[in-house]
């Protein structure tokens, strides 16, 4: 046997993804519940996801966390997966089964509201949330979201007819506004949830102070590795006191695609503590 047989293998699968902090999380996360696996970061070319995946199932690889630009790709490839990969439209977490076929889940939204309430203890139930943008990052989330009774939730997005469309879909899972950027206003809001990709290019969403209250929390999906979000400076400018990035959502989410894996919930304060935050 090679010494890599000897570990179960996993890797995040992005492009880019050179600077994914998953490896370190999962790392931490084997140490502490003392797993055998191996993790890294790999690029699959933007044009060649699923041959990309079928060539790691090939190398023995156990499971694939999967990132930006490819949770739909995802979605459309796997064999069978859990009800709220379905209910998402989207694919953060592969297993490859013994069978050969490959499973499908998305834990995206649950890393998202773990961090919110249980981490921050940030309320939803009955809260006015405003959710910016409409792409893969909140379709994940909404079915999550929504489960926690908001007493209103309302996207807005660029592209007006993506937030339409997103709020058609999951109609089903409870009440969704839309609204556009030119006549966000009037209304504040108690937690805004960045999940656009502006802060990619330094950029916040075109929002106004306006959707700010006295008390709003302010919540970007998005992370960088050594300094505060646009989005996040954004909010401090402001005066808002509960700022946060997406460290803790990423850690929640990779904790829960561990858990799906091996069987083993990890802990995460002190991971996430260990990332900068809390
Ligand atoms: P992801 O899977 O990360 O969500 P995506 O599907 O490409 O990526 O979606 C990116 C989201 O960020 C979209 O809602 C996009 O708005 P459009 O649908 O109009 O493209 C939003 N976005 C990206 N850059 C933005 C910017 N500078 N201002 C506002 N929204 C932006």
């Amino acid at each position: 046997m090679t010494p890599a047989a000897q570990v179960d293998r996993y890797a995040v699968v992005g492009n880019p993804v050179a600077h994914s902090l998953s490896p370190r999380i999962h790392a931490s996360f084997a140490t502490q519940t003392g797993q055998k696996i191996s993790y890294e970061a790999i690029e699959i070319p933007l044009d060649s996801f699923a041959n990309g995946i079928r060539d790691l199932q090939q190398q023995g690889f156990s499971g694939l966390n999967v990132t930006v630009p490819f949770k739909r790709e995802a979605w459309e490839l796997c064999d069978q997966m859990s009800v709220r990969a379905q209910d998402a439209g989207a694919v953060n977490t592969l297993s490859f089964m013994p069978d050969g076929s490959v499973a499908g889940d998305n834990t995206d939204g649950v890393g998202l509201t773990r961090d919110l309430v249980e981490n921050l203890g940030v309320a939803i139930e009955g809260q006015k949330i405003l959710l910016l943008g409409a792409g893969g990052a909140v379709r994940g989330t909404l079915g999550p979201l929504l489960a926690l009774a908001p007493d209103r939730l309302t996207i807005v997005n660029r592209t007006p007819q993506k937030a339409i469309d997103l709020a058609q879909d999951f109609h089903k899972f409870g009440k969704i506004h839309t609204i556009t950027y030119a006549t966000l206003g009037s209304t504040g809001y108690d937690l805004i949830i960045n999940g656009t990709a502006a802060g990619l290019s330094n950029q916040v969403p075109p929002i106004p102070d306006s959707v700010l209250g006295d008390n709003s929390v302010c919540y970007d999906m998005m992370y960088n590795i050594s300094s505060s979000t646009a989005f996040v400076d954004w909010a401090s400018t402001r005066g808002v006191k509960q700022a946060f990035d997406g460290r803790g959502m990423l850690v929640e989410q990779a904790a829960e695609a561990f858990r799906v894996w091996r069987g083993i919930q990890p802990r995460t304060a002190e991971v996430i503590r260990a990332l900068g935050q809390l």
